[in-house]
């Protein structure tokens, strides 16, 4: 038993410690929110917060988790910062498929969390590991300003 601290509950995963965090979500825990893209650290799918950084999940063992915090999507609509983000997600219509997006919103939640007022230069910095096939670039980045302004 490995115990993480995930959306601020210490909880118990019961998986080898080299298990990307991940699939201890997506199996262990059933927190499915966290998507699973290409599993090699190129799309930003499985896109959440260890110790407020965003990270591929895909590709970070539980191991490296212990004694940090874990944010997912899940917590989101209960962070000031992250609800601003799905609030604007919303009202811009950001999605298409949607399956790129909950990774689109920590990355954005992260950004913003560190820069009150990114400039189109920063958001595409910041956002460059988040693929969309969809091709949402264009409204994910309307919804950073817009969220940028709500929480000013
Ligand atoms: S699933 Fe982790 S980066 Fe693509
Ligand atoms: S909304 Fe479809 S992959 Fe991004």
């Amino acid at each position: 038993m490995i115990t993480l601290n995930i959306n601020g509950k210490d909880t118990q995963v019961d998986a080898d410690p080299s298990t990307p965090i991940l699939w201890a979500l997506r199996d262990n825990l059933n927190m499915t929110g966290t998507k699973f893209g290409c599993g090699a650290a190129l799309c930003g799918a499985c896109t959440v917060h260890l110790g407020g950084q965003p990270i591929r999940s895909c590709v970070t063992p539980i191991s490296a988790a212990v004694g940090q915090k874990i944010s997912t999507i899940e917590a989101m609509e209960s962070d000031k910062v992250g609800k601003a983000v799905q609030d604007a997600w919303v009202k811009i219509d950001v999605p298409q498929c949607g399956y790129c997006q909950s990774g689109q919103i920590m990355s954005a939640t992260a950004l913003l969390k560190t820069n009150k007022a990114p400039t189109d230069a920063d958001i595409d910095n910041a956002m460059s590991g988040n693929i969309c096939r969809c091709g949402t670039y264009q409204r994910i980045r309307a919804a950073i300003h817009d969220a940028a302004k709500a929480i000013a």
